[in-house]
């Protein structure tokens, strides 16, 4: 079990004992030529397979831009699928999969599967969820088309836009704590959510101006789990990034309805230094990355 960094060659020896050129891996990132067949090529989980409560990971094993079976998602792998499917940038990768690592059970061993995101309350899967409902209720992780239905009715003119999406969310909020006696919504779980609307409305092609794009291509992502590719999408030409999401953050919660948790203001880093607290600070999440978030500059 070799793990040697050497941050000054940028050439780690990773937990399976190969040899990962960082800059090497980090320059090669971008999303697939539009003819590459993946795009097209959808197959449902087998019964063997594993999913979690993230749209956009089962969306892109779906495709085969991860591992179909949901198994066995390592860094390296992520930051070339995430990239191919959906032009994610490295420093979201680095990010939000290094948490991801924490719900593995050997969180050291450099790879997590599918359904261990499924843990509730850490470190990502949270209460009011727009597409999945409470673990209260028992699952956490499969469609729950009710809830859907409550997010989409938000939405006019077959369009999506910032304020209907934050609406969305906000009622969402209301509901499960209406209906949760476990409830738990801290400032974590406001920057989580809000940021995974950021997420749906850039990966399927809002601009980072308005979130503007439309709700067909969203509905596809969370009801089917499919790129809509054959309705007219495309990866978007600039990588989806930690600044351009956080700043989204700060936009939807500008025109939020809600108040924020625990007293606490919103800045356009407040969702880099969420997820930063919450693997332990930075040096620590440059240690579970082999080296990869100060390469990414986090
Ligand atoms: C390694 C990277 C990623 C990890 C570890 C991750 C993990 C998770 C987890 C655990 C949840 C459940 C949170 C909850 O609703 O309770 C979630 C939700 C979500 N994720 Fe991901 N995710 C990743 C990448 C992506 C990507 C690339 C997309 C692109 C579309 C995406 C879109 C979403 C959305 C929209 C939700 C909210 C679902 C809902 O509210 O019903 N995620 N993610
Ligand atoms: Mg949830």
């Amino acid at each position: 079990m070799a793990r040697i960094t050497t941050v000054g060659s940028l050439l780690v020896a990773t937990a399976s004992a190969q040899l990962l050129n960082i800059p090497a891996l980090l320059g090669s990132l971008g999303p697939a030529p539009e003819d590459d067949p993946r795009f097209t090529n959808w197959q449902a989980p087998g019964p063997n397979d594993v999913r979690s409560p993230c749209p956009g990971l089962n969306t892109l094993a779906n495709h085969g831009f991860i591992h179909h079976d949901g198994r066995n998602m390592t860094l390296p792998h992520l930051l070339t699928g995430l990239a191919e499917g959906l032009n994610m940038g490295a420093d979201f990768t680095v990010l939000i999969g290094g948490a991801g690592l924490l719900s593995s059970p050997d969180p050291l061993g450099g790879a997590f599967d599918l359904n261990d995101l499924d843990q509730h309350n850490f470190p990502i899967e949270h209460d009011a969820s727009l597409s999945r409902q409470d673990a209260y209720f028992d699952d956490d992780h499969t469609f729950y088309d009710p809830y859907w239905q409550d997010v989409l009715a938000y939405f006019q003119n077959g369009q999506t836009a910032l304020k209907p999406a934050a609406e969305a969310i906000a009622n969402r909020t209301r509901d499960s704590e209406a209906i949760n006696p476990t409830f738990t919504y801290g400032f974590r779980e406001f920057i989580f959510r809000y940021g995974e609307t950021a997420i749906y409305l850039q990966s399927m092609g809002g601009s980072d101006a308005d979130g503007v794009t439309r709700v067909d291509w969203v509905r596809s992502l969370f009801e089917q789990e499919r790129l809509p590719y054959n309705l007219g999408w495309r990866p978007r030409a600039e990588p989806i990034t930690i600044p351009s999401l956080g700043q989204m953050v700060f936009e939807l919660f500008t025109v939020s309805p809600e108040a924020v948790p625990e007293g606490k203001k919103i800045f356009a880093d407040s969702y880099k230094d969420v997820f930063e607290v919450l693997v332990g600070g930075s040096e620590v999440l440059n240690n579970i990355t082999d080296g990869l978030a100060a390469a990414v500059g986090l």
